[in-house]
């Protein structure tokens, strides 16, 4: 039976951690980190994602502005919220949720967001620092994942990393965090994604496996190595009659049959998903640290 990698504690001790340090650096600079949050539409994910980064920011003591504009918003506008919010002293990070309605060129709202205040980490130049091994923000998800390799003392270091999934988001930063020569990295990593045919011949050689395609329950037991460690990056919702709401949460991970033979694993939910907001609170710390 594997070791629960337990994110939402992990997740709930960086967010205790950042508190204090949020009120310390309130009562000795008087910066208050402050995040900025676009909405548009009514995608029901992402507004109960931005539901829960706004009371993570309250809790935390940051302070936070959501805007809230429906689908039919002109691109030009959300790119005036973003300028707003470049120029504001008291806006440390910029978040614009994804995904945008079709009419919104994502990328170019995306570079639009001063790479200071790019919390996500989705802007290219973060992109192209993290690539180079460079500082700069790290893409929340990917940062939550290397968190909790580092506290659990998981060893990366020569093991095979198998990530499935190539976004730009998640798959493509994960895979070049595992690979920097660096403590709690350096890892062989190998990308699979849906060219792959039979995926399972990839995940099988995995000593650390990383799901992160958004395809429930996908990853089974016999694709999985005796031992290994797992990181489930999937938020996917099934139909289940027997739920109150009529659906239940799942990973990409088959997580009952795969914990009896992985060695660690992140539950869904309670796994990765707590990590990720407890990092754009961090990285919203660091860019106002940034101010003093
Ligand atoms: N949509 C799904 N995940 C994310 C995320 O981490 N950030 C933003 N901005 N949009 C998302």
């Amino acid at each position: 039976m594997a070791q629960i990698i337990d994110g939402k504690k992990v997740a709930a001790e960086i967010r205790e951690e950042l508190r204090h340090k949020a009120a310390e650096l309130y009562r000795e600079h008087n910066i208050k980190p402050g995040l900025a949050i676009l909405l548009v539409g009514n995608n029901p994910a992402s507004e109960i994602y931005v539901k829960m980064k706004i009371k993570a920011c309250a809790e935390t003591g940051f302070h936070s502005v959501v805007e809230r504009e429906p689908d039919d918003i002109p691109e030009s506008k959300v790119l005036d919220y973003i300028s707003k919010w470049n120029a504001d002293p008291e806006i440390h990070g910029i978040l614009v949720q994804l995904p945008l309605p079709g009419h919104i060129d994502e990328n170019k709202v995306i570079e639009a967001i001063s790479p200071e205040k790019d919390v996500d980490g989705f802007h290219p130049v973060s992109a192209g620092k993290l690539l180079l091994g460079l500082d700069g923000f790290v893409s929340c998800t990917p940062a939550g994942i290397m968190e909790l390799i580092k506290r659990y003392g998981i060893e990366t270091s020569g093991k095979h990393a198998v990530v499935v999934g190539r976004s730009n988001i998640v798959g493509k930063p994960v895979a070049n965090l595992m690979a920097r020569k660096s403590k709690n990295a350096n890892s062989i990593v190998t990308i699979c994604h849906s060219a792959a045919g039979d995926i399972g011949q990839y995940t099988r050689q995995a000593d650390i496996l990383i799901s992160a395609v958004g395809s429930p329950l996908m990853i089974k037991k016999d694709m999985v190595k005796e031992g290994a460690v797992i990181f489930d990056v999937g938020i996917n919702r099934v139909d289940d009659s027997s739920a109150k709401k009529g659906y239940r949460v799942v990973g990409d991970v088959d997580f009952d049959p795969v914990k009896d033979i992985a060695s660690a694993i992140t539950p869904v939910p309670g796994g990765i998903g707590p990590m990720t907001i407890a990092m754009l609170l961090s990285n919203t710390f660091e860019s106002a640290a940034k101010r003093i």
